[in-house]
């Protein structure tokens, strides 16, 4: 097998391995995917400073996000369907990120339900909820997030309404993959997958089926999904959710200053700079390029993290630099289990905070909360010149 040394690696294995429709729903952005490609290409317009004859022995990643404990200030984005990236995908991911240190999300969306994932883990995981109309299964899942010692509610504001992603619609994207005769081929070169999803009873969206009224089988859930989302969303309703949980929350999904001030306004205790990867609002700057005005907007008064084009520990390292408290990886991880399951996810961890490590050292810096704006180049104009 290849010697795998960056994420690129795993990439090209998880695309290999894991049926083209579920590679193509990772690895895609919404309409022409300009956000989506400019999310990991503005981090190029970063650079180090390189330092000399500084003691570079010690060094440390290890950090707090919203007051807990972890390895390095990485934490797994939510990804729906992570479950059929590779059979039991969010065990695997979550098994992974507990024994690394860092936290993991379950996305509403998920294949194995937040009880399965509680089942399989020993420490407390993260829960991302969507707003959904339906008053009586939101707060069922609140609960049982609630139920299951999940220690934190990231809240996704930017996906009331999807984005649409031409390659989803042409591949017919479904869950469980419909057996035409193209998925049959595909399938029979994915073999490693598909002996995966014949050993689980994870095939669908364990979250929801048999938990909202009405909701059986991939029909009706469907057909839910569509008339879920709630658009009215609103700041009110954002504070009454903050209300129900009790506990610390996360606000995922913010790209204005405005937007993060409110955010402020209402309690939450951090917020994720993030246009969701580019999946939804096409023409939207990149997150990091948003990332220093919400930061000079808020200053300290909420801990802000960011997401969305994140490849490895020298793009973490930036987002720190440029005053970050946290980060959030989705493909970086998910092409670390479409490749090698569980080991594969920690592959892309190792990965990471070797390069965060190597980078902090030949920075001259020997721990991550020193990380600062001094350890950047970062272009006079780079938000740009926008009106
Ligand atoms: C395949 C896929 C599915 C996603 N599903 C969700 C989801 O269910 N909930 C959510 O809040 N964000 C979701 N996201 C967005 C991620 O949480 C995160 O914001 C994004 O992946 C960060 O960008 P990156 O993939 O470039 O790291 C998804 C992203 C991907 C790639």
């Amino acid at each position: 097998m290849a010697v795998i040394t960056n994420i690129a690696d795993l990439k090209r294995q998880h695309k290999r391995r894991t049926p083209k429709m579920f590679y193509d729903y990772c690895e895609s952005g919404s309409w022409t995917e300009q956000t989506f490609r400019e999310n990991t290409s503005d981090f190029d317009q970063i650079r180090f400073r390189q330092r000399i004859a500084v003691d570079m022995t010690g060094r440390s990643t290890e950090t707090k996000m919203i007051g807990q404990d972890v390895a390095m200030p990485v934490a797994l984005a939510p990804v729906g369907l992570t479950g059929m990236q590779c059979a039991d995908g969010e065990i695997k991911a979550a098994k992974a990120a507990e024994k690394f240190g860092v936290p993991f999300t379950l996305s509403t969306m998920s294949v194995c339900s937040i009880e399965e994932v509680a089942k399989h883990t020993t420490k407390p995981f993260w829960f991302q909820l969507y707003v959904m109309r339906d008053q009586e299964f939101l707060e069922g899942i609140i609960q049982r997030a609630k139920d299951a010692n999940c220690s934190a509610l990231v809240l996704t504001l930017d996906l009331q309404i999807l984005g649409q992603r031409h390659k989803d619609l042409k591949n017919g994207l479904s869950v469980p993959l419909r057996p035409t005769a193209g998925n049959m081929l595909d399938l029979a070169t994915k073999w490693r997958w598909g002996m995966g999803m014949l050993g689980t009873k994870n095939k669908s969206f364990g979250n929801i089926v048999g938990h909202a009224r009405g909701v059986s089988n991939m029909g009706s859930l469907m057909t839910w999904t569509a008339e879920q989302f709630d658009p009215r969303l609103d700041w009110e309703k954002i504070a009454k959710i903050k209300e129900m949980w009790g506990g610390k929350l996360i606000l995922k999904g913010i790209m204005e200053p405005e937007d993060a001030l409110k955010a402020v306004e209402v309690g939450a205790d951090a917020i994720v700079v993030s246009n969701h990867g580019g999946r939804q609002l096409d023409g939207a700057l990149s997150s990091i390029k948003m990332l220093p005005a919400i930061i000079d907007a808020v200053g300290d008064q909420i801990e802000v993290h960011l997401d969305s084009g994140i490849r490895s520990g020298q793009d973490v390292l930036k987002a720190i630099a440029m005053g970050a408290k946290g980060t959030y990886i989705g493909r970086a991880f998910i092409h670390g289990l479409g490749a090698n399951g569980e080991a594969g996810v920690t592959k892309a961890l190792e990965v990471i905070h070797k390069e965060m490590d190597l980078t902090m050292a030949l920075c001259g810096r020997r721990h991550i909360e020193t990380m600062d704006r001094e350890t950047v180049l970062v272009p006079k104009n780079f938000a740009g010149d926008w009106a």
